[in-house]
């Protein structure tokens, strides 16, 4: 068997936000994949990046008061402990903003444009004449045209459904600063899918058994022949102007690539760099025909991926995907759609920091996932059964019922004399091999842990026929004895080979114990002597599970303060008054009129003032307020204000803050920006209370 030469992709994260547990999903299921394929001796180059561009996170960063590059990298920092917790072994990490990219996508428009595929046209934009730039549609707001409902995104109306272009939003907003848009002439370049040389090679591309049968059927609309004989596939807009965070279009000053022109161009990056840093030939690989692309991503971004990434390729003169496999979306605990920037439900961290196994994690998903584009749900009771019934119950128990007796009694040596029916049960295991392989490799892993499961069962029905520990009581059973526990072992060892993929770590306290080599699927040597056995893994409990699913005090506070206060513009101040209270709740609440003895601006931060606040206690109060966009430190100092004086102190990025100054502001700050600070009548002293 010549080996596979594999290019292993998943889809780059965004670079605006922390992992969820539905990235973890898709890494795990790439990683089981991977893992398998080296195990068959392919060649296996396993690699993803952060996606970096594009105007959210532009606009992100801005928030946060740092330049897209700082922002970007600070996500990055934090990739680790989760891909390294949940033992995904990517070879290398990068970003679509590092130089291979910016070279590599340069060059593929380049080539593009040579094949006569890229196009200039004259198109109407709304623009922010405030913040000077034009306006991606998610940042523009308004009515929406079809059924009048107000605050709607300047695509899709999420109260009727309607979708529509930005321009026909009734009284449209900026969603950065409130503006009214006004509609400019920008030049934009475009890749012209449409033309019949992209339409034929994509009916051809997407029917080479490259993509499932069900991806196939959506995108087929795209490049099939319509009614009118025409395919509906139009051109692609692959510009945006300055301000911009991406890549620069050579030869046009002021234009960028859209981030979903060199999102996926960053896998070949990526690629790239870890090569560079490796020592390896990247073009050499990528020119050999043998080098098989595959790339693993949700079904969220298949039309990227299925159309415009192989056309882009193709026509720039490069090789095309082989495969590209699509998943179905998590959902926790029945149903709740992670939202994609800010995972709910399960916290990845948060179940590495409970102390619970990563690959309880990676088993539960497995035995879940199939072939197929379908949504899967993490549900707690179903994940508690299978760990603890499955994977510990079945397959953990073999090994710890039979190592001991085997150390105790026989100082660790197994024997090979097994009997006829461990023999059955061995060769029995051995055979399956190939169809679990089978499943691994068209990842049906759900398929592959239920004939594993299978197996264990069969092993489990072997140890409850020769009971070992019945055996144990009476010397004269020894080498009987001896052989059942060899046996177990052996299909124990079995057992953990074919489970490696999935759970990588536990291979390898498997071969501690065992003394094999666990990284080649198709071993036959036997287990000759074991260490003594160090239990290999624990149940999960109920209270881990409740731990995991409980808020933490942060979540349950933005929950319950903003629930009833969501923006609306129909309600006076943009939100609903809040639920009535009783006059002892508000005496709860101790507001003192306070001085602002000093005022000075927070290095690190364009929101935030710094305030000293007099109260009549002898002492100041250090207050952080998030008023200077409103309000120069040299406007404030001296002056009288309101402060929640008994709000129990809270450690901020920059210091404590010992309470709270009053000020009003729009419900929709961003579309009706302005704060103003609550100053009393003159004659109020610091420390007045107000009631
Ligand atoms: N940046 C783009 C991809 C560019 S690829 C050149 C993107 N990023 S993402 O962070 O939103 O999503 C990354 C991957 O996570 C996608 O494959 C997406 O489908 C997947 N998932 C996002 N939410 C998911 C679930 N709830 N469940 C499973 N996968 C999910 O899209
Ligand atoms: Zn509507």
């Amino acid at each position: 068997m010549t080996p596979r030469r594999l290019f292993v992709t998943t889809a780059l994260p965004y670079a605006n936000g922390r992992f969820h547990i539905g990235h973890i999903m898709e890494y795990i299921q790439a990683d089981i994949w991977v893992r398998f394929q080296r195990m068959r001796g392919h060649e296996v180059h396993f690699v993803c990046a952060d996606d970096a561009h594009g105007a959210p996170i532009m606009i992100a960063a801005e928030k946060a008061d740092l330049s897209p590059q700082q922002f970007v990298a600070g996500i990055a920092a934090g990739r680790k402990p989760y891909l390294d917790g949940f033992h995904i072994g990517f070879d290398n990490w990068h970003s679509t903003d590092g130089p291979e990219n910016h070279q590599l996508a340069q060059a593929v428009y380049l080539d593009l444009k040579k094949a006569g595929l890229i196009e200039t046209r004259t198109i109407e934009q709304f623009f922010d004449p405030q913040k000077n730039m034009f306006l991606p549609d998610r940042f523009i707001k308004g009515q929406c045209p079809k059924c009048g409902a107000a605050d709607q995104y300047g695509d899709n109306c999420e109260a009727c459904g309607a979708v529509y272009a930005p321009t026909e939003l009734k009284n449209p907003y900026s969603a950065l600063s409130g503006a009214q848009p006004v509609l400019k002439q920008s030049d934009h370049f475009f890749f012209k899918l449409s033309d019949p040389r992209c339409i034929e090679f994509l009916q051809q591309w997407t029917t080479s058994g490259a993509v499932q049968a069900e991806v196939l059927n959506k995108i087929s609309e795209w490049i099939a022949p319509g009614e009118d004989g025409k395919p509906k596939m139009g051109d692609w807009d692959i510009s945006r102007d300055a301000p911009y965070f991406g890549i620069e279009i050579p030869d046009a000053p002021g234009k960028y690539f859209y981030v979903w022109l060199d999102a996926p161009i960053g896998y070949l990056a990526s690629l790239k760099n870890y090569f560079a840093k490796t020592g390896r030939d990247f073009d050499a690989f990528m020119a050999d025909p043998a080098t098989e692309q595959v790339h693993f991503i949700g079904k969220d971004i298949i039309t990227f991926h299925t159309l415009f990434w192989p056309a882009m390729l193709h026509f720039s003169g490069r090789k095309v995907p082989s495969r590209v496999y699509v998943h179905g979306f998590l959902t926790v605990n029945n149903g709740e759609k992670m939202s994609k920037s800010r995972g709910t439900g399960l916290d990845p961290l948060k179940y590495l920091s409970l102390g619970m196994n990563p690959q309880w994690l990676r088993y539960y998903l497995a035995a879940k996932l199939s072939a197929r584009n379908e949504d899967l749900d993490f549900n707690a009771e179903d994940f508690m059964l299978r760990v603890n019934a499955d994977l510990v119950g079945k397959y953990i128990n073999i090994a710890s019922r039979a190592a001991g007796f085997l150390t105790k009694r026989f100082a660790g040596q197994l024997t090979h004399a097994f009997d006829a029916q461990g023999m059955a049960i061995l060769q029995a295991l051995r055979k399956a091999g190939e169809t679990i392989a089978e499943h691994y490799d068209s990842r049906e892993y759900g398929k592959a842990t239920r004939e594993i499961m299978a197996l264990a069962d069969q092993v489990n029905a072997y140890v409850d026929q020769n009971k070992p520990w019945e055996l144990a009581k009476d010397e004269a059973n020894n080498e009987k004895l001896h052989q059942v526990c060899s046996v177990l072992i052996n299909a124990f060892a079995l057992l953990s080979r074919y489970l490696a993929p999935v759970l990588p770590a536990l291979a390898r306290e498997v071969e501690a114990l065992t003394g094999l080599n666990l990284d080649r699927w198709d071993a036959t040597e036997a287990v000759k002597a074991i260490e003594p056995y160090q239990h290999l893994m624990q149940r999960v409990t109920p209270e881990q599970l409740q731990a995991l699913f409980e808020p933490s005090p942060d979540e349950a506070a933005t929950k319950s303060d903003s629930d009833p206060n969501l923006p609306d513009p129909n309600l006076p101040g943009g939100e609903a008054v809040a639920g009535s209270i009783g006059i002892d709740d508000f005496a709860k609440v101790d507001l003192r009129i306070a001085r602002i003895v000093e005022c000075e601006p927070v290095e690190g931060s364009t929101k935030l003032l710094r305030l000293s606040l007099d109260v009549g206690e002898g002492r100041l109060r250090q207050v952080f307020s998030g008023i200077a966009s409103a309000y120069k430190p040299e406007e404030l100092r001296g002056r009288l204000t309101v402060m929640v004086a008994n709000l129990a102190p809270r450690k901020m990025k920059f210091g404590v803050s010992e309470g709270m100054v009053l000020a009003a502001s729009h419900g929709d700050e961003k579309a009706h920006p302005g704060i103003y600070l609550l100053e009393p009548w003159p004659g109020a002293q610091p420390g007045l209370r107000i009631r």
